[in-house]
Order: C-alpha cells, then sequence, then structure tokens
C-alpha cells in the first residue's frame, strides 16, 4: 500500500470500567480504501469508530488519523471527516433540505454555495423529489441515506460510518454501496462496520474481522478466505444427513442444525448422504461466514 496511512492504530484500547471493549488492536487504513471494521454485536465496532472522531477518549495505545491525534486536533479533524453514527439523528422539525443546509452552515458553507452543494447532493442520493418533505415522511432507507448525505455536506476526505445499512431492506441496502464506491471512486477514504459478511464481502477492498474486542484477522475479502478455507462449503440440515460421511476426513464445522462440510473440490462432497433426497444441502462457495464460524464457533448474526 502506497503513501501515508490515513489512519493508523497501535495497541489501540477502550475500557468501560472493567471491560475491555477494544483490546490493543492495530491496524491502517489508506487513501481511497472501503475499509470494514467486521464483527458480531458488541465486538467494539462502535467503540472504534468514536475513538477515530474522538467523541470518545481512546484508554491506551496510539491513534493517528491523517497523521495527527484525534484527541488533541479534534476540532481540525471534525473538518475533514464526515460521521454517520449507528442511529440516525436526523432533526424532525427540519425538511430534508433544510437538515443538510444547517449542517453545511456549521461547517461555514453559505449562501449559493451551499445550495449548490445540497443540490448535487440530493441528485447524488436521488433524493431532490423528497427535498421539501419533512424527515417522518421518509421511509428507513431514505432517512439512512439522508444522514449520509448530510455527513458528505462539507466534501470530507475521510467519512466513518457506523452500520449504515442495519434494518435496510436490499434496495437501499444497494443504494447505500453504490455510494460508498462512488465515494472511493473520487479518492475519499470509507470506514465502516457491520455485521453483514455478504456487505462486506461486496464493499470492502480490505476487512478486519472481530469478535470481543480484538481483531482476528486482516485482509482483502478474497484473500481472506482463499488463506483459511477451502473453497467450497455445503450447507446441510443435520437432521437429513445420514452418517456416511462420518469416518471420511472431510472438513466440517457446525452451528444450531446446521453442518458446513468444507473441501476443495466439489466431489469430495459425495461421501455426504441424505435420509431424504428431497432435502439436499446447498452447494456455495466459501464466505467470510464460515471464516467467522471457523475462527469463533459462532455466526456473527444469531439466527
Ligand atoms: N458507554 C458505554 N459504557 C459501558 N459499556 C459500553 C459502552 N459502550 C459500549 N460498551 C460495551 O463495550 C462493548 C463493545 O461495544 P460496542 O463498541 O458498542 O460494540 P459493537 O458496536 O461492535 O456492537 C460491549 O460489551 C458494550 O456493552
Ligand atoms: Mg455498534
Amino acid at each position: 500500500m502506497n503513501g501515508n496511512p490515513v489512519i493508523r492504530a497501535r495497541g489501540l484500547k477502550k475500557c468501560f470500567g472493567s471491560l475491555t471493549a477494544v483490546d490493543e488492536i492495530d491496524f491502517e487504513v489508506y487513501r481511497g480504501e472501503c475499509f470494514g471494521v467486521l464483527g458480531p454485536n458488541g465486538a467494539g465496532k462502535t467503540s472504534i469508530m468514536r475513538m477515530l472522531y474522538n467523541f470518545s477518549p481512546r484508554t491506551s495505545g496510539t491513534l493517528e488519523v491523517f497523521g495527527l491525534d484525534p484527541a488533541r486536533n479534534g476540532v481540525r479533524l471534525r473538518q475533514v471527516i464526515g460521521v454517520v453514527q449507528q442511529t440516525n439523528n436526523l432533526d424532525l422539525e427540519l425538511t430534508v433540505r433544510e437538515n443538510l443546509e444547517v449542517y453545511g452552515s456549521y461547517y461555514g458553507i453559505n449562501g449559493r454555495k451551499l445550495k449548490e452543494r445540497v443540490d448535487e447532493l440530493l441528485d447524488f442520493m436521488e433524493l431532490t423529489q423528497k427535498a421539501d418533505a419533512r424527515i417522518k415522511q421518509l421511509s428507513g432507507g431514505m432517512k439512512r441515506r439522508l444522514t449520509i448525505l448530510r455527513a458528505l455536506v462539507h466534501e470530507p476526505r475521510l467519512v466513518i460510518l457506523d452500520e449504515p445499512t442495519t434494518g435496510l431492506d436490499p434496495q437501499a441496502r444497494h443504494q447505500i454501496w453504490a455510494v460508498l464506491r462512488r465515494l472511493t471512486g473520487q479518492g475519499v477514504t470509507v470506514v465502516f462496520t457491520t455485521h453483514y459478511m455478504d456487505e462486506a464481502e461486496r464493499v470492502c477492498s480490505r476487512l478486519v474481522i472481530m469478535d470481543r474486542g480484538k481483531i482476528l484477522h486482516t485482509g482483502a475479502p478474497d484473500a481472506l478466505i482463499a488463506s483459511h478455507l477451502p473453497r467450497f462449503v455445503l450447507e446441510v440440515d443435520r437432521c437429513s444427513l445420514s452418517d456416511t460421511w462420518k469416518g471420511t476426513n472431510l472438513e466440517f464445522d457446525y452451528y444450531g442444525d446446521r453442518v458446513f462440510f468444507k473441501a476443495d473440490e466439489e466431489s469430495a462432497f459425495s461421501a455426504v448422504s441424505y435420509l431424504d433426497n428431497s432435502r439436499k444441502g446447498i452447494l456455495r462457495p466459501a464466505n467470510l461466514e464460515d471464516l467467522f464460524l471457523k475462527l469463533t464457533g459462532k455466526r456473527l448474526i444469531d439466527e
């Protein structure tokens, strides 16, 4: 990776009393990356985001954002960072357009420049038709998109988004992914958290997989999968399996009532047979969820 990192964390730690939420983690994020922080609820994702934009102080370790310590240069950094918090905090009394304008004026953008910027943003997120709507008239996906737009008013060079797509329908998630791609295409650095594995695989150039405050792995999604897992997974309901696979050396994990067989060649799954052939398993490429299961013995989202 070329150039100085936009973010550099070393031994970064956050404690709440006796609870260690972030446990001495190291990572870097480079310009133009879409960097994912992936982990289940309670992994420490929000705590990391908040330290990055100096919403909460770190307990120990070092942290640099654009070469500056957020704890000492919070005001300066806020000029170049856009933040989307985990829960929307739009002003319900204002219209869509007014929500953006108020934010712009916080950053000293006024008059014609502000109007042009707001128009451009509304167009960017396909919200122009809703410009004069009140917040309560918006769908969940629109509120989230507006919250993201608001974080972009001052043309930040780093955008931090905490679970930008949680709870949204697939179409709204696709729209947000497209925005993240457009931002990185413009050279903006994006850091976001998610507990959706498919999202991380699709959108991130690199990511960290976290659990209980620790980073378990760092890398590009494809490379992480390829270096830790066989190519294919056969996912089967345990109750539909016959015992034929027992005694073979087929690799497997299980979770709840599902068994996940893993192999580099599809032919290896011929050892698996079913009590009822109408309930065969699903054969698919290995993914990040399989990696998380292998590392922690649990799934990212409890089913
Ligand atoms: N303000 C707080 N006070 C006490 N404990 C907290 C606070 N914020 C987070 N925690 C705890 O820190 C851990 C990590 O939380 P968080 O960073 O919110 O994780 P995530 O965003 O991955 O769900 C959790 O155990 C959570 O309960
Ligand atoms: Mg969180």
